[in-house]
């Protein structure tokens, strides 16, 4: 069967939607499956749904407001109850590579807030290991290089993203490195020696964070569940 990676998007995202209840503060994610989501929760609200939500990016906070969700800042509220986002790749241990879109800073500090973190993902996002695409890295632009320098270090290689010829800026007024470390045996070992280094704000391996990857496959979804 072809796979249809618009309707597999789609499905995950109206199964993850389930999942949000009256009063609850909902994390939005960023990127092309999480607009689905937040699709379903703006007619979710029209149809009388009464929550409060948290973007993970300023394209996803002027999609949440053109379809009226009600908005709350992240500085007001002492968590989150259920974030839906995407992702990039995940394992079966749902340990996630996020970032694609350059939003991971702002979405991992959503996601450390959130009680129920789920990811939506077509099919083509299931990996046995990660790696295959390359890890996006927050940067702050005065330690790029010495930041490159540290990930050959790691025997890593990257480069900054660039648009246009430009550097990619993040919301938060970062660079982002797309750095390349062949397959990624051992992400969380991995994590921990980025997460030494001075100068890279965030990086976007989400270790331990989903609790719950719907991924759309064959015309339905499959839900796959962390344990703990
Ligand atoms: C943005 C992200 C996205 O969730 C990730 O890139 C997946 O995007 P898409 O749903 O468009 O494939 O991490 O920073």
């Amino acid at each position: 069967m072809t796979k249809n990676i618009e309707q597999e998007k789609q499905l995950a995202a109206k199964e993850a939607v389930k999942f949000i209840a009256d009063h609850q503060i909902v994390g939005l994610g960023t990127g092309s499956t999480a607009y689905y989501a937040i699709r379903e929760v703006g007619e979710m609200i029209k149809q009388g749904l009464d929550i409060q939500a948290v973007p993970t990016s300023n394209k996803t906070k002027e999609l949440a407001e053109s379809l009226h969700i009600p908005l709350v800042d992240i500085n007001a509220v002492q968590s989150i109850d259920v974030t839906i986002d995407g992702a990039d790749e995940f394992n079966r241990d749902l340990m996630l590579i996020k970032g694609g879109g350059g939003a991971l800073l702002r979405e991992k500090i959503v996601a450390s807030l959130t009680r129920e973190f789920i990811i939506i993902a077509d099919s083509s996002k299931k990996v046995a290991v990660l790696g295959k695409f390359k890890l996006p890295i927050e940067v702050i632009p005065f330690a790029a290089n010495y930041v490159l320098r540290q990930i050959q270090s790691l025997h890593g290689s990257g480069a900054i993203r660039s648009v246009g010829g430009k550097p990619f800026i993040t919301d938060q007024g970062n660079f982002i490195v797309d750095a390349d470390f062949g397959l990624i045996t051992n992400p969380s070992q991995l994590a921990a020696r980025l997460d030494e280094i001075v100068g890279l704000v965030e990086h976007g391996l989400f270790i331990n964070m989903a609790s719950k990857v719907i991924m759309g496959i064959n015309g339905t979804t499959e839900t796959f569940s962390r344990e703990g």
